[in-house]
């Protein structure tokens, strides 16, 4: 079970650094080009969404799995680097970039013009993506590349 969580969602964030790449390219060339948003804006931000919400899920469920993490354990971890890591950093980091995107859509479907929904993808993806790849980053693991889970 384990294997095949770490496995799930290893494999998601490939689908969601590429869909959070293509919203931010696709709302910062038509902000700086005064674009219309389009049908083809509306759904690539609402899947990256979805995505994130998905990968979010599934790092619920395999952070009951992991033996990386001591939530049983908290003072033990807070001492151990890579136990704090998967204890408390990488959820809570985590947890902010899917509410920056989330805030970042609710914003872009509340705006009344174009610019201002393109503005909100590219401001809110955009911090997200950058939180997403400094927690995997300090992961020690590769940004792109599956590893066995075990530091
Ligand atoms: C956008 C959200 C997220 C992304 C992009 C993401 C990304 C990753 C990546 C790249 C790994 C390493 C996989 C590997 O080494 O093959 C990982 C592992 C892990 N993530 Fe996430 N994660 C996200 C959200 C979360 C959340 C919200 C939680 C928990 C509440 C979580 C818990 C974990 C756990 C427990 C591990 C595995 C540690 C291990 O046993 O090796 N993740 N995540």
């Amino acid at each position: 079970m384990y294997n095949f969580l770490l496995g799930l969602h290893s494999g998601l964030r490939y689908i969601v650094l590429l869909l959070l790449g293509i919203a931010i390219i696709l709302s910062v060339t038509a902000l700086f080009g005064k674009k219309d948003y389009t049908q083809t804006n509306r759904k690539i931000n609402l899947f990256t969404m979805i995505a994130t919400h998905t990968q979010l899920l599934a790092g619920l469920i395999l952070y009951f799995f992991s033996p990386l993490v001591q939530y049983g354990n908290m003072g033990e971890a807070m001492k151990n680097t890579i136990a704090r890591y998967w204890t408390v950093e990488h959820a809570v980091l985590m947890f902010f970039a899917v509410a920056l995107i989330t805030v970042g859509h609710a914003r872009s479907k509340r705006g009344a013009l174009s610019i201002n929904k393109h503005r909100a993808i590219s401001l809110y993806y955009g911090l997200a993506v950058l939180v997403i790849i400094v927690a995997i980053y300090q992961s020690g693991r590769p940004l792109f590349g599956m590893s066995v889970g075990n530091s």
